[in-house]
């Protein structure tokens, strides 16, 4: 141990011993789970490595490293790369902890806290020494990771064979309680960022700085974020994943959507907030509000049993209707639906898993074997397509933008009646409005991560 570094992590949001309580839990569940997808896939083993990091060509320094999603799952390790886990079916897991000795950068530090216990821990200096760690005989066991040259002298039965990554990937979608109170840790801390990056689009700080207090009120590095952050003044807010953060602070403050997460223990929050400036256009103001009861709306509906994609075709109705309540649009609910024009407006699916990953695996999966679930026609970018189920983390996430890309060719197009074109160009300069929350499908409803403490909007 060093003195900077007490605790082996260096993100405070992996040090919190009150998710340690829930640790042993977790991994009992993960445990039953592999057993089976183990058995089904005909293996009895299976090593998950953290990753190697990843170099920049002909050059001598790494990307940010991040941890493999399946290492993840069952160690909390954001920085120990190189690492291993290794699970054979009904056994204590292994914990192959790699630490380099190395005087260019500070080695990994194997925590000291409880939900190590879970673990027999061999600490290894080289590759050699974590391959003599596990069994001589893997002629049974999957490895799940980077596929190594010398993997080929291991005498492994599979290297990230199809059939185990399909049933752990389709179990990953119910979360088990630790996991969940990781999610709401994560939202917790950017919630904190969000906060502080509306205050600073109230002062009138560029993308840039907006940025910069989001992270620094989350107390994490950008990455440690679960994604870049998107921070998008006025017309940018209708590029959906915005990444360029502009230094110049804009003539005129029109409008802030930010979608920005923050990390706990390797899990990802994702939230949205948008925000008029004050001053800005009534009608703006009132989507926004009614964009924020839509949202909320679309949350209460969220319970086990439901076929995700009737949530998302419930929000294309809604916001068709906003369209033409608002004046947006100058034609029926119905016309707006069936002619194509309301999605002109909502080119995006209304959400997705959340987890280890931001768009969590398995949202299309029909089973643990690898058939899928149709998404439908007209929505292709829907990412979630399963009925939900009790411990599934869910976004609602609502959009309506004004897209250049999108309206430009509607202007010529068969499109251009049903637009009130006059509202467009009045609006186009607040770029569009999301509003996105996380939330856990419980036994009898829903919980929201995100507004449990308060909304941000
Ligand atoms: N932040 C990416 C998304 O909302 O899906
Ligand atoms: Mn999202
Ligand atoms: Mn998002």
């Amino acid at each position: 141990m060093t003195d900077h570094d007490p605790n082996g992590q260096r993100n405070p949001a992996m040090n919190t011993p009150s998710l340690d309580v829930l640790f042993p839990a977790h991994i009992a569940e993960l445990r039953s789970r592999t057993d089976r997808a183990l058995a089904a896939a005909g293996f009895d083993g299976v090593v998950f490595q953290s990753g190697e990091p990843l170099g920049l060509a002909r050059d001598d320094q790494h990307y940010p490293y991040k941890a493999h999603p399946h290492f993840k799952w069952w160690a909390p390790l954001a920085d120990a790369a190189g690492s291993l886990i290794h699970y054979r079916t009904g056994s204590r897991p292994q914990l192959i902890f790699f630490v380099a000795t190395d005087f260019w950068y500070q080695p990994a530090t194997l925590p000291q806290a409880s939900w190590v216990d879970e673990f027999d821990v061999v600490i290894v200096h080289s590759q050699e020494d974590a391959r003599a760690a596990l069994p001589k005989d893997l002629s049974r066991t999957a490895w799940l990771g980077d596929p190594l040259a010398e993997l080929g002298g291991y005498g492994l039965a599979a290297v990230n064979p199809d059939g185990l990554l399909r049933g752990l990937d389709y179990t990953r979608a119910r979360k088990t309680p630790y996991e969940i109170e990781c999610l709401a840790e994560a939202n917790r801390i950017a919630l904190r960022g969000h906060a502080a990056a509306a205050d600073c689009f109230v002062r009138g700080g560029s993308e840039y700085d907006i940025h910069q207090a989001f992270v620094g009120a989350c107390g994490q590095r950008e990455q440690e974020l679960p994604y870049n952050a998107i921070v998008a003044l006025n017309e940018a807010g209708s590029v959906l994943h915005y990444q360029i953060l502009q230094r110049h602070r804009p003539t005129r403050h029109h409008s802030l959507l930010i979608d920005a997460g923050a990390t706990c223990r390797g899990y990802g929050s994702d939230i949205t907030r948008s925000y008029a400036a004050s001053g800005a256009d009534s009608t703006f103001v009132d989507l926004l509000a009614q964009m924020d009861d839509l949202q909320r709306h679309l949350c209460a509906l969220v319970k086990p049993g439901v076929d995700w994609r009737e949530i998302h075709q419930a929000a294309v109705e809604k916001i068709a209707a906003l369209l033409c309540s608002s004046g947006i649009l100058r034609c029926s609910v119905e016309e707006a639906l069936s002619s194509g024009t309301a999605r002109l407006f909502f080119p995006h699916g209304i959400g997705h898993l959340l987890g280890l990953q931001v768009h969590d695996v398995g949202g299309v999966m029909a089973d643990d074997r690898g058939g899928m679930i149709p998404k439908p026609p007209l929505d292709p970018a829907l990412r979630l397509t399963r009925q939900l189920e009790s411990g599934f983390v869910v976004t609602m996430e609502p959009g309506l933008y004004f897209v250049e890309a999108l309206l430009k060719p509607a202007r010529s197009s068969h499109h251009a009646p049903r637009i009130n074109w006059d509202t467009i160009d009045a609006l186009a300069p607040y770029g569009g409005i999301r509003i996105e929350d996380n939330l856990v499908v419980t036994d009898s409803g829903v919980r929201n991560l995100t507004r449990e403490r308060g909304a941000v909007a």
